[in-house]
């Protein structure tokens, strides 16, 4: 197929033609209408607001002139079939659960820009000689299962059916949350793609970080996602009265988890880790009361696998050290543990020639976020665009932005390497 340019006259900067973007900004806003607080958006995985948001998805990419379905993941995936019976099948799209008090874009600008494109290949009577396949992942943030990915797995194979008997906080399986939202979790297994079906997987997403911004760039190539290691740890210590236990002959799990949580921050500090300690629940924890048992989530990342396991390794040895200093004791269950990928070097390269030939420079970055095209490396070549974040390039935030420009570059970018799509 000779090269053909989308994006020349669109330069982000220059702020030329914005319709793919201005419409894309409109639909986030129409997807956030869905929520399960009053103000601001959380969509959690299968709650009502995210049962909506499907039911909405697929309406749009019906009337976008796709074929679609909700799968037993609660995928909902659009097909723009080629007219080759013998097509592979390309995989675009991003997540639209969200984390609580989110913000509007992660993982939904990837599915709208998706939309978009096939939108206008179907409007346009554009033929591929691939399947396309828009599709908006049920989950990849881990909040009501603490595991993440839980969509994008079953589509690549990966899904561990064991999950299905973990329980939420409300002691409800994932298998009954799938029952419940009329998804047949027996089914999800035959969800899996071959290795032979697929030709790529692509994924627009919001960089939420400050990289883009800083260098005053609407689009980056991402080079790796780093890997990340999830635990869950609980302090079991001694519960008892707040004035009548003294000081020396306290277990107290809270101190132990603030010892804790100091111990990562500086461990994670001086060996230059990604190490965060993000949730800390104190289960009838009360003014007058020594709290007797405190969990703990423990989020590690790194590019470099050698440097992630070997910092979990440490910080869960001195973890152990610190509760036999405060007898008290420490659990861990290991929630994630998904490797750093690289993306293709092919893709980044028609991602990169695109991004040239609209006049923009080049920046390729790592990701330190995880996202759903994780699950497709090994699978077939994976590859993923980041837009610019406004507002100092916060995410996982109500301030989480973008620039309806920068969103229409990235759209035209994508289109221009799928229409370019080395096929062979
Ligand atoms: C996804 O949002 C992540 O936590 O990397
Ligand atoms: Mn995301
Ligand atoms: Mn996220």
């Amino acid at each position: 197929m000779s090269q053909i340019s989308v994006v020349s006259e669109s330069q982000s900067a220059a702020g030329k033609t914005a319709a793919f973007g201005e419409r894309i900004v409109r639909l986030a806003d129409r997807l956030a209408t869905h929520s399960e607080s009053a103000d601001g958006l959380t969509c959690v995985f299968l709650s009502s607001a995210h049962v909506a948001v499907a039911k909405d998805i697929a309406a749009l990419m019906t009337a976008g002139g796709l074929d679609v379905k909700i799968d037993a993941a609660a995928n909902v995936v659009g097909r723009y079939r080629s007219e080759s019976p013998q097509a592979k099948t390309v995989i675009v799209g991003s997540h639209y659960d969200t984390v609580r008090d989110a913000g509007k874009y992660d993982g939904r600008l990837g599915i709208l820009a998706a939309l978009a494109v096939a939108e206008h290949l179907v409007q346009n009577e554009i033929r591929l000689p691939y399947n396309l396949e828009v599709i908006a992942f049920s989950e990849e943030e881990g909040v009501r299962y603490s595991t993440s990915y839980i969509g994008s797995s079953a589509v690549a194979g990966r899904f561990d059916p064991t999950l299905l008997d973990r329980r939420d906080a409300n002691d409800i399986s994932l298998a009954d949350a799938l029952h419940m939202a009329g998804h047949d979790p027996r089914a999800i297994p035959a969800l899996a793609r071959g290795r032979e079906d697929l030709a790529g997987c692509l994924e627009v997403h919001i960089e939420q970080g400050p990289v883009l911004l800083t260098e005053n760039l609407p689009v980056g190539v991402v080079t790796d996602i780093a890997g990340n290691s999830r635990i869950l740890i609980t302090v079991e210590g001694v519960a008892g009265h707040a004035g009548t236990v003294p000081m020396a002959l306290r277990h107290d799990a809270v101190a132990a988890s603030a010892d804790i949580t100091l111990m990562v921050e500086r461990h994670c500090v001086q060996t230059g880790i990604l190490g965060t300690v993000g949730r800390l629940f104190v289960p009838n924890g009360a003014i007058n009361l020594i709290p007797g048992r405190c969990e703990l989530s423990l989020d590690i990342r790194s590019s470099d696998e050698a440097v992630r396991k070997a910092a979990v390794r440490d910080i869960l040895s001195d973890i152990t050290h610190i509760a036999e200093r405060r007898g008290v004791t420490a659990t861990f269950t290991q929630v994630l543990d998904a490797a750093a990928v690289p993306c293709s070097v092919r893709l980044q390269k028609a991602l990169a020639n695109s991004i040239s030939r609209a006049g923009c420079a080049v920046r390729r970055l790592p990701s330190g976020a995880g996202h759903d095209a994780v699950m497709f490396s090994g699978l077939t070549d994976i590859g993923m665009l980041f837009v610019r974040c406004g507002n100092g390039g916060v995410s996982h935030s109500p301030r989480e932005t973008v620039d309806a420009r920068d969103v229409d570059f990235a759209t035209r970018i994508l289109l221009d390497v799928l229409l370019n799509f080395n096929y062979s």
